[in-house]
C-alpha cells in the first residue's frame, strides 16, 4: 500500500501525512514515514544539492536528473522493501512531483520525465495520491513564514521561484489529477488544518479497510 502526498508550497501536506501517520499507527497499521526528495542519507544528500537557494544556476536537466537519481536510491533502499514487507508507505512528495515541477513547469518534455520516473520507480507507482490543492498565494505565503522561522540551512530555491511557477505546477498537479481520477483525491488545503485531516481520513480510512 504506497500512498504519496502531493501539493504546492505551504499546501499543508507535511502537516497532514504527519497527523495520518500517528492515526494509521493507532489503527495498527505497520507504518513508514518518508519524502522526497531525500528518505535515505544518498538521497539525503541529493536534497541538499537540490533546494540549496545558492544552487540558482542549476541547468533544469540536472535538477531532473538529480531528482530521479535520489529517487532511484529511495525506492531501491527504502520503498520497495517496506512494500514488500507489507507496510503501508507514506511519501511526501514523489514522482509527480517530477511531472509538476520539472514538465508542467520547468516546461521539460513530458515523455522524458516519464523515461527517467520509470526508470527510478522500476514498477513501484502510488495506489493512492492525495494532492492538497489551495491558491498559490496562500501556500507560497505560508512556506515563506516557515522557512523564515526555521533554523540550519535555507531550503528555498523553489519559493524564490515566480509566482507564475508556482501557478503552472498546481495547474500541472490539477491536471495530473484529471488525467487519474481513480488514484487522485483532491482535498482543499485552505481550510484549517483539523478540517482538512478530517477530509482526508473520511477519504483514506475506507480505501485502506477495503485493501488491507
Ligand atoms: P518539499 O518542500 O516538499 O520538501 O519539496 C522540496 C522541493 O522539491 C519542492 O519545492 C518541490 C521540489 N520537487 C521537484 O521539483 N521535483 C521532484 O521530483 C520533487 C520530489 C520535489
Amino acid at each position: 500500500m504506497f500512498i504519496t502526498f502531493e501539493g504546492i508550497e505551504g499546501c499543508g501536506k507535511s502537516t497532514q501525512i504527519k497527523l495520518l501517520a500517528k492515526v494509521l499507527q493507532q489503527e495498527g497499521y505497520r507504518l513508514l514515514l518518508t519524502r522526497e526528495p531525500g528518505g535515505c542519507p544518498i538521497a539525503d544528500k541529493i536534497r541538499s544539492l537540490l533546494l540549496d537557494a545558492d544552487n540558482s544556476s542549476m541547468l533544469g536537466t540536472t535538477e531532473l536528473m538529480l531528482y530521479a537519481a535520489a529517487r532511484a536510491q529511495h525506492v531501491s533502499e527504502v520503498i520497495r522493501p517496506a512494500l514488500d514487507d507489507g507496510t503501508v508507505v507514506l511519501c511526501d512528495r514523489f514522482s509527480d512531483a517530477t511531472r509538476a515541477y520539472q514538465s508542467f513547469a520547468r516546461g521539460i518534455d513530458r515523455q522524458r520525465i516519464e523515461a527517467l520516473n520509470d526508470m527510478a520507480c522500476e514498477g513501484v507507482y502510488p495506489f493512492l495520491t492525495i494532492l492538497i490543492d489551495c491558491e498559490v498565494e496562500t501556500g507560497l505565503g505560508r512556506a515563506r513564514q516557515r522557512i523564515e522561522s526555521a533554523t540550519g540551512p535555507r531550503e528555498e530555491r523553489f519559493e524564490l521561484e515566480s509566482l507564475a511557477f508556482h501557478q503552472r505546477v498546481r495547474n500541472g498537479y490539477l491536471q495530473l489529477a484529471a488525467e487519474e481520477p481513480e488514484r487522485f483525491l483532491i482535498i482543499d488545503g485552505s481550510d484549517n488544518v483539523d478540517n482538512v485531516f478530517k477530509n482526508i481520513l473520511a477519504a483514506v480510512i475506507p480505501r485502506l479497510r477495503a485493501v488491507c
